[in-house]
């Protein structure tokens, strides 16, 4: 007679999931997945508690701009609710290119591809392009789409330190030359908000064989001209073979893209596995990321009013002996290196009514341990003097 094994029981995969402490954590200081009831511009409730969102990657705070509610509702009514194929098959639309041209010929590259996620783009930016026998060389800080990229091409990998050129001519005076290479770095990194040097890497890459990638999900619409991304703000568009990044952030819908030459992008679209077996971008997404690229090209005091809000944030934290790990950006870390502290300083911005978030290892290492912040051109005056108030508080108790 078959013996019965209790369902939580079944498995080494199931016992696993049961007893894994990081997931126990998690729940029992539940500081993420908070589901908010109400959005409103830069403020958002919990359980009816008003709060100001610090950590929301809106960093022009498009995300209720009317021009861009408005193409989302119209493109739900004219095509429906979703594209149900995969761009290779039938989920191409006329939008989807209008989107691609115009993109491309913001970012000053030939052609773009979009698709669901900035992380699906991210990963087939790299998994698209680079394969076994190839030497993949990584910033070690970069963001976990590129890893995920990385891991499915079968090429070796060496990391160099962050941000830094000396160790990146360490790797690369091991190798030969000739080798096929593909260098890849952020434009401006997720957690730190430190932009890339990237005239210092492209200088060191000269005659190296080398393609280049950069994810620019954070610095799309907030550096270079009008907001066209690290690329441009260093004037080396025609130097780096693909821009990656995100529409979830600056573009206030959700999607990705990857830019590059006609050739690189049309190889992309043979061989991207996210391409090519995943459903196309939404009407509606699609419209409220086109409708934002609009209002970036059209409406510059977004941008202004951005960095306008960077500056005063950056001075009030730095005035309160806050480590900011010399962010450059609005992506702004408040590092305080240990798990009791974050949860503390968290804490302590929630009774004030500011949301932030903690980021623990593995995604920054353990010395690092930070609150994650984000200003964003949506705070207004009354918001900022909030979160000020709202900082002294908490770094009283450090
Ligand atoms: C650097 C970087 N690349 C890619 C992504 C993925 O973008 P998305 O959230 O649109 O999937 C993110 C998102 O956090 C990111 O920070």
């Amino acid at each position: 007679m078959a013996t019965f094994t209790s369902f939580k029981t079944r498995n080494s995969i199931v016992k696993r999931c049961i007893s894994d402490d990081q997931t126990r954590l998690r729940l029992k200081y539940n500081p993420y997945y908070l589901p908010f009831d109400r959005q409103v511009g830069s403020h958002v409730w919990l359980d009816g508690k008003e709060l100001i969102m610090l950590s929301s990657n809106d960093y022009l705070g498009l995300s209720d701009h009317p021009k861009v509610i408005e193409a989302g509702k119209k493109a739900l009514e004219e095509w429906g609710s979703g594209t149900t194929g995969s761009r290779f098959a039938n989920g191409s639309r006329y939008f989807h290119e209008k989107l691609e041209s115009d993109l491309a010929s913001f970012l000053g590259k030939e052609a773009c591809h979009v698709s669901v996620a900035g992380y699906i783009s991210c990963m087939s930016s790299i998994e698209s392009f680079a394969r076994k026998g190839d030497l993949i060389i990584v910033d070690r800080n970069v963001h976990s789409s590129l890893w995920a990229g990385i891991a499915n091409t079968g090429a070796r990998l060496e990391r160099f330190g962050h941000n830094n050129i000396e160790s990146l001519k360490e790797v690369l005076g091991q190798e030969s030359p000739e080798i096929t290479k593909m260098l890849v770095v952020e434009g401006v990194f997720s957690m730190e908000g430190h932009i890339a040097n990237l005239p210092d890497y492209l200088t060191v890459i000269q005659n190296q064989n080398c393609f280049i990638v950069v994810d620019d999900a954070h610095g799309f619409g907030v550096l270079g001209k009008q907001g066209r991304g690290t690329v441009d703000y260093f004037g080396v568009t025609d130097q780096v073979d693909v821009i990656a990044g995100s529409m979830s952030k600056s573009m206030a819908s959700t999607g990705g893209f990857v830019a590059g030459s006609t050739e690189i992008i049309e190889y992309l679209r043979t061989h991207s596995k996210q391409t090519v077996f995943s459903a196309a971008l939404s009407p509606c997404q699609t419209a409220c990321a086109q409708a934002a690229l609009d209002v970036i090209k059209e409406e510059p005091e977004h941008l202004q009013h951005l960095w306008d809000n960077t500056r005063y944030y950056h001075k009030l934290l730095l005035d309160l002996g806050l480590d900011i790990w010399e962010s450059k950006t609005p992506a702004t870390p408040i590092v305080l290196g240990k798990i009791e502290s974050a949860y503390y300083f968290w804490k302590k911005l929630m009774q004030k009514g500011v949301f932030t978030n903690i980021i623990p290892p593995p995604a920054v290492s353990p010395n690092k341990i930070l609150i994650r912040t984000a200003i964003s051109a949506r705070h207004s005056k009354e918001d900022l003097e909030k979160i000020g108030e709202a900082m002294k508080f908490a770094a009283k108790g450090l």
